[in-house]
């Protein structure tokens, strides 16, 4: 018989983590929030509470159904209160140790029959199974950022999860409003394997100073049509997590399409991370914002050749 989702939890309450609590809450899930301290559960609140302010504003929340949700999260930073939820759903950082020592625990905590996900974009969900006892309970649930705007997941299926793992999570995500793919265990699964060569191409454009910032992103925006340019995804992925994601899947696979482009190394080791940390590829107004502000790259907002620099604004969730 297929599970009846009541309680979840996330383990990580980073951009991606904060979002997967904000979706599961809304659909009216119960959901247990986890962090490793006080400090990693005041940040992720923030996030939540500034997430879902947005979605007031912008009229796809009501204030009530705002309160409600909130109502529906508890907040620890003590894993032994994972032990009654019939899915965890893990969004740390993309660290294979950290994440197989999770889920180590999490084995001992939770139920026999509470499926253990994980929402890594790039690591080996099958190398995470097999610090549990029971593999065949772990599946990916790989989310998209903004996870409570973009409405597709990944369902990753090892070569042992169990068929009724798999549907149950399927039936889940689309309870909750997405539309899920069943995808194998290969780095990137479909949507990053496809995306970050892309992405890796736009750097390394940047770097090699072929064309500016600005008009690698219009490029794509405004002569492609997407929602944002490469470099302003960038930001908004983070610098850490899009290198972590390209290096797995270039040891991996060994296209040097994802080889990644030395500047993302040095200027995450240089501290500018992505939005969060307030400057990346574009500065911002201030750490976390998506309001861009000139920089010495292009030092005033319309810049002397008076053409249309049509990125100042790269996407406003999350700001
Ligand atoms: N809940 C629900 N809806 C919300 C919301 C929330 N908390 N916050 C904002 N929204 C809605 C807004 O109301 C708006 O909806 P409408 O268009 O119907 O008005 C929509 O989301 C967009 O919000 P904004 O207008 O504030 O922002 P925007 O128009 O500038 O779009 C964006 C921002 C959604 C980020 C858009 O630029 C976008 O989709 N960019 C591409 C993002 C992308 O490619 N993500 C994938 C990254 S790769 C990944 O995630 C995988 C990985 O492993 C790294």
């Amino acid at each position: 018989m297929a599970r009846d989702f009541s309680t979840v939890g996330v383990i990580g309450l980073g951009t991606m983590g904060a979002g997967i609590v904000e979706v599961f809450a809304r659909n009216g899930l119960s959901v247990v929030a986890v962090e490793a301290d006080a400090a990693g559960l005041e940040k992720g609140k923030g996030v939540l509470q500034h997430s879902t302010e947005r979605a007031v504003s912008r009229g796809k929340l009501t204030a009530e159904d705002q309160a409600a949700l909130h109502v529906r999260i508890r907040f620890t930073a003590d894993l032994a209160d994972l032990a009654e939820c019939d899915l965890v759903v893990e969004a740390v950082p993309e660290h294979l140790d950290l994440k197989r020592q999770i889920f180590a625990r999490l084995d001992e905590i939770v139920k026999p029959d509470a499926i253990l996900a994980t929402n890594t974009s790039s690591l080996s969900v099958t190398e995470i199974s097999v610090a549990t006892h029971n593999p065949r309970r772990v599946v990916g649930m790989h989310f998209f950022n903004p996870a409570p705007v973009l409405k597709f997941v990944e369902v990753i299926r090892t070569v042992v999860t169990e068929d009724e793992v798999v549907d149950d999570v399927k039936a889940l995500a689309a309870r909750i409003g997405k539309m899920p793919v069943v995808v194998g265990d290969k780095a990137g699964f479909i949507a990053n394997a496809l995306l970050f060569g892309y992405l890796n191409h736009a750097v390394s454009m940047f770097e090699s100073r072929y064309a500016t910032r600005e008009d690698i992103d219009a490029a794509m925006q405004l002569g492609c049509g997407l929602p944002m340019g490469p470099l302003a995804l960038m930001d908004l992925i983070g610098l850490y997590t899009a290198y972590e994601i390209l290096d797995t899947m270039y040891k991996q696979g060994r296209d040097r399409l994802h080889a990644p482009s030395p500047i993302i190394k040095q200027m995450v080791t240089a501290g500018l991370r992505g939005r969060k940390s307030g400057q990346c590829f574009y500065k911002y107004a201030e750490a976390g914002s998506s309001a861009v502000v000139p920089d010495n790259l292009t030092p005033t907002a319309e810049p002397a050749t008076g053409s249309a620099r049509p990125v100042r604004s790269v996407g406003a969730v999350g700001s």
